[in-house]
């Protein structure tokens, strides 16, 4: 259980917070012409991301009448059904994978931290040397800048301070974690969202303003492509952190007494003001005083990390007091990530132990060096789109797959009222009524509307090796990587339907009849 409500608030905080923030989110906003995708961001916000805030902490809580802290377990509390709990395999599949690459990705940000402060890249003045720089480090590319085992050996560190936190439990643990990170987070984000601000005017002539207009200015031209709407949505999805299991995990250690509707939008509200806000203050504005608007542009267009990696150091260079500032970005991005990792590790967690009664720190080590053994993989076959793989088959399609699925469980399956009913036990306020409305209809029309559009301009195509996952061409040479890319994740949803399968045996439970109601039952107690 969770200790303390503002704890509560940190943890589903930080669990929102992440690399999304301040790395996706602005090159997302620039790639898709600023103030439109703006436009379709809001609208996503307001029509799936809330209503799905919302839902995955009813689901969530509803689960934890049951003891259910995964998803298996809550689409079976929902449906009494035996495909129930084999459709939640998602929920296992889709956390543990992320995770996996995730935490590879977290760890670039922790050594980043440690160069910035040992001026490691200093003398590096141009984007093209630090993405040399970046590549050396990635383990391809020309250069061989440091040892070929720093990459691992981060990894390696990355993972175990992650396990180590998950081990010490959700009070002990996840929220200890969050009540430091999210508050040094806020504070490196403020002063370098102020420093940026105050920039003077740069080569040519741009002035922080110049990139916050590009960025906020509402700009109807670009409304017509769909892709910009898909974006916009996947963004929304990536950075509320719905459409994983992971919320509704935190959200199953409540109980019926707490309050969840201003607590969800509690959380939605802090990561929407640290991604707008902040996120958008970092980034782009300072590319912008740097390389104009076009050389913003440009940069976001080169490669996923090469505003954070490349330009962002360049810029730190420049300035007063450099070291420090990249010690505070890079410090900022490893602690968005890692209060998001903890949170992808938490509904694996909670099913072997709940299910095969396996002690907290076993499950944390063993879950370390599977993700060791496998995140290896992406460390060795980055360049040939192996994560690019993972991270859209399961962070970007796989995340609305599964709301889909969930919104239909809760909103139809358990019915509006009752869903609507669930929502308001123990609510400090009540939700708008029109957003009834909203979650019943409009939200799984929407999300449908996107996974057919997606599956048909997206998925197909890249199912079919005519786009490579992470954009351009697939290389010949990358066709053998990229199935086995594929092929990994296959056997992980089949191993994972396996153990559903085992769990359920080895527990007895009945599908058509639910599990016990440990609400119900406590109270019976107390009666007798
Ligand atoms: N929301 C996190 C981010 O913005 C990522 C995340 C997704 C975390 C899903 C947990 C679950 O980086």
């Amino acid at each position: 259980m969770w200790g303390s409500r503002i704890g509560l608030i940190l943890a589903m905080a930080g669990n929102a917070v992440g690399l999304g923030n301040f790395l996706r989110f602005p090159r997302q906003a620039v790639l898709g012409g600023g103030g439109s995708f703006m436009v379709a961001y809001f609208v996503a916000l307001l029509l799936i991301g809330i209503p799905l805030m919302w839902i995955e902490w009813g689901v969530g809580r509803h689960a934890g009448r049951f003891r259910k802290g995964h998803v298996p377990g809550m689409f079976a509390a929902l449906w009494h059904h035996p495909a129930a709990k084999y459709l939640g395999v998602i929920g296992l599949v889709i956390p543990l994978a992320v995770f996996i690459y995730y935490t590879y990705i977290e760890s670039w940000t922790l050594a980043y931290t440690f160069f910035s402060v040992t001026h490691d890249y200093w003398g590096r003045a141009t984007q093209a040397e630090m993405v040399s720089y970046l590549q050396s480090f990635q383990g391809f590319g020309a250069e061989h800048v440091h040892g070929a085992w720093t990459p691992f050996l981060f990894f390696a560190l990355t993972l175990f301070v992650n396990v180590y936190v998950v081990s010490k439990g959700i009070s002990g643990g996840i929220e200890r974690l969050a009540k430091v990170g999210m508050p040094v987070l806020f504070l490196f984000a403020i002063v370098l969202a102020v420093v940026v601000a105050t920039l003077p005017a740069g080569p040519g002539g741009e002035t922080a303003a110049t990139g916050l207009q590009y960025i906020y200015e509402p700009d109807l031209s670009r409304l017509g492509d769909a892709n910009v709407w898909l974006a916009a949505a996947g963004q929304i999805f990536f950075t509320l952190s719905v459409g994983m299991g992971t919320l509704q995990a935190y959200a199953s250690y409540l109980s019926r007494k707490d309050d969840i509707v201003l607590s969800g939008l509690a959380t939605a509200s802090t990561n929407e003001a640290v991604e707008v806000v902040l996120g958008g203050t970092i980034a782009i504005p300072a590319a912008v005083v740097f390389f104009g608007v076009s050389g913003a542009v440009a940069v976001a267009q080169s490669g996923s990390f090469n505003l954070g990696f490349a330009t962002m150091p360049v810029i730190f260079q420049q300035m007063p007091f450099g070291g420090l500032l990249g010690f505070m970005w890079f410090g900022l991005l490893f602690f968005a990530g890692i209060t998001s990792s903890v949170a992808m590790a938490t509904p694996i967690l909670a099913f072997f132990r709940e299910e095969f009664g396996m002690q907290r720190e076993r499950v944390a080590w063993t879950l370390g060096g599977v993700a060791f053994g496998l995140g290896l993989l992406h460390v060795l076959w980055l360049e040939y789109g192996f994560l690019d793989e993972w991270d859209y088959w399961m962070g970007t399609f796989g995340l609305v797959l599964f709301a889909v699925v969930e919104v239909i469980l809760f909103m139809w399956v358990l019915g509006p009222s009752r869903a609507w009913a669930s929502l308001h036990e123990g609510a400090d306020v009540r939700i708008p009524a029109f957003f009834k409305t909203v979650m019943t209809v409009v939200t799984p029309l929407y999300l449908i509307v996107i996974l057919v559009w997606w599956g048909v301009t997206d998925a197909l195509p890249i199912l079919r090796l005519e786009v490579a996952a992470g954009g351009g061409a697939v290389a010949p040479e990358a066709v053998p990587y990229i199935l086995l890319s594929r092929g990994l994740l296959v056997l992980m949803l089949l191993v994972f339907l396996w153990l559903i399968h085992l769990a359920w045996k080895r527990n007895g439970y009945a599908d058509r009849s639910g599990f016990v109601d440990f609400d119900e039952e406590t109270a019976a107690e107390v009666a007798a």
